[in-house]
């Protein structure tokens, strides 16, 4: 029986390198045999929409004095609703929520979090310990809080390695020198972040400034945070963690997988939740914390999933980093893992309506290799109901332009390239994936200075796209472009086909960026700020727990 993976074990073995051309794949599709279908998941029996959409609170500083601020946080089990009929799961939440307190801050603000270990010694999940840094005598509990999309100094980025035991607690400081933006606070413990994060551990920090006030955007009840996630639960509405295969097939409880998908969407730690909303602008802060999946989401007026979509047009204002150079009329936003999205939607048209916010993702992304749906496709995720009276009285506009500096191409940039592969064991499983052929422990191979200017490509030589995430930097996307396989089983990057420039709504600043399979992907980074060790990785967790990770080195 000839299967996707044991396909690509034969030809990563008649090659040097473990890199397939796309054609032989579609050969091998033909003589694809049904695998054995996934154990099917438990899916309660829940009425959806009944639930209010938990609108986060706003963490309150312990102590506040002119342009600097104190905050604790302690990390916390608990236990919490999921859905009004079903019974609490037991999470780990910061400040005991899920999702965590918002943090808000200006720029320029200098912020110190102390961030408190007080979980249990045992873990929620079982902890694969082939895994780097999981392996005994770690405690299975150790957490590190990391400020995805912040210019920290290194000692405060909450690199992995850098974990602290539940009793601990270490203080970050957050200088905030940045403009305005979707930033968010989770879990990076070295081996175990997909299993901390999936516990629960996860928050926005919005930095504003004065930039985003002269926009005089829909904000209070109008600008509202949404944190999509895909989950698994029990019959006793316990969290379930079970990874796969990609190509699905099961592995033994706690054991590392590639791959982790959830038949039940959450958004802000609700199942299937409803808000209510006036027929007016609102602004959304849209953030994917899943682990592996990623969402292609539009709103739709259609009452039920097998009526034809009617979907409503919405601006996106805002990506990872800050405001995008114009705003961006759309239909439909792809957010990968870690991805942020700033929306503007007016609901004013809808006036009596109800918007579902759906999704059409293939899971994995972009499943271009895979004969159907495997995991449970989440078509919906949570509705909006146009039926509240217009409260006040004050109007919004939809900002057409924004301020935004151009990184502009040079050939005198230095370009470095990083190659993205699997590795497979003799029966054609997923080991692991990689970097350049580097593990996280391999020495550091990326030494830029600071305050220079570099394009990195990453080239995309496996069959699933991998969202790829820089500490420290907001980064532009150049351009994506295909590439010869052939060349690169010769460690040769021979760019073929058209180079396309990114889509408008990822003309802005990024710090994650899809590259999809047999494609490159360029950016251009300015390492400026700080000096000392920082990392990059794909930000599906699985993957950045084994191994796609990498350190780096800002000098100087
Ligand atoms: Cu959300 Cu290493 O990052
Ligand atoms: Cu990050
Ligand atoms: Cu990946």
């Amino acid at each position: 029986m000839l299967n996707r993976r044991t396909f690509l074990k034969l030809s990563a073995a008649a090659t040097s390198l473990a890199s397939v051309p796309r054609l032989l794949f579609a050969q091998a599709e033909e003589s694809y045999h049904p695998r054995t279908p996934l154990p099917p998941v438990f899916s309660p029996k829940i009425d959806r929409y009944i639930d209010p959409l938990p609108i986060l609170p706003t963490l309150n500083p312990v102590k506040r004095k002119s342009g600097s601020t104190h905050y604790r946080v302690r990390l916390l089990e608990f236990e919490s609703r999921l859905h009004s009929q079903l019974p609490p799961t037991r999470l780990w939440g910061y400040e005991g929520r899920y999702p965590g307190p918002t943090i808000e801050a200006q720029t320029d603000e200098s912020v110190s979090v102390r961030w408190e270990n007080r979980l249990p010694q045992q873990h929620l999940f079982p902890i694969d310990p082939h895994l780097h840094g999981a392996m005994p005598p770690s405690p299975a509990v150790r957490t590190v809080t990391h400020l995805h999309g912040a210019r920290t100094r290194s000692t405060g980025d909450g690199l992995p390695e850098r974990w602290m035991k539940s009793g601990k607690a270490s203080t970050y400081s957050y200088p905030n020198h940045q403009a305005a933006a979707t930033l968010w606070y989770h879990d990076h413990a070295l081996g175990i972040t997909r299993l901390n994060n999936y516990a629960g551990l996860a928050g926005f920090y919005l930095l504003r400034d004065e930039e985003e006030k002269k926009l005089s955007l829909p904000s209070g009840a109008y600008e509202i945070c949404l944190m999509v996630q895909d989950r698994i639960l029990n019959e006793k509405s316990q969290l379930v963690y079970r990874a796969t295969q990609d190509d699905g097939t099961p592995l033994p409880p706690g054991t590392w997988g590639p791959a982790f998908f959830g038949n039940l969407p959450v958004v802000n730690g609700a199942i299937y939740p409803y808000l209510d909303v006036e027929p007016r602008l609102y602004r959304l802060r849209v953030l994917n914390a899943s682990n592996s999946r990623f969402f292609n989401l539009y709103f739709n007026l259609a009452n039920t999933p097998y009526q034809i979509p009617s979907l409503v047009s919405f601006y996106q204002i805002g990506s990872d980093g800050g405001f995008l150079p114009r705003s961006a009329k759309m239909q439909k936003l792809l957010l990968a893992p870690a991805e942020r999205a700033d929306l503007l939607i007016d609901f004013s048209a809808a006036k009596g309506k109800t918007l579902t916010l759906s999704n059409d993702a293939m899971s994995p992304y972009p499943g271009w290799q895979v004969p159907g749906q495997l995991y449970a496709p989440l078509n919906e995720l949570m509705q909006f109901r146009v039926r509240l009276p217009i409260s006040a009285t004050k109007e919004f506009s939809i900002p057409q332009e924004m301020p935004f500096s151009e990184l502009r191409d040079s050939t005198d940039f230095r370009t470095r390239d990083f190659v993205l592969q699997e590795t497979f064991d003799k029966t054609g499983r997923t080991l692991g994936v990689r970097i350049n052929r580097k593990g996280y422990d391999d020495p550091v191979s990326e030494s830029v200075k600071l305050g220079s200017t570099e394009k990195w490509r990453f080239i995309n030589n496996t069959d699933d796209s991998h969202p790829m995430h820089l500490h420290l930097v907001q980064f532009q996307i150049l351009e994506r472009q295909g590439y010869d396989p052939a060349a690169l089983r010769k460690d040769e990057i021979k760019l073929i086909g058209k180079p396309r420039k990114p889509a408008p709504n990822e003309r802005g600043w990024k710090d994650t960026a899809v590259v999809n399979p047999g494609e490159v992907l360029t950016i251009i980074v300015r390492f400026d700020g700080y000096s000392g060790r920082y990392i990059y990785h794909c930000h599906m967790l699985e993957h950045e727990d084994n191994d796609m990770m990498r350190p780096y080195e800002v000098v100087g």
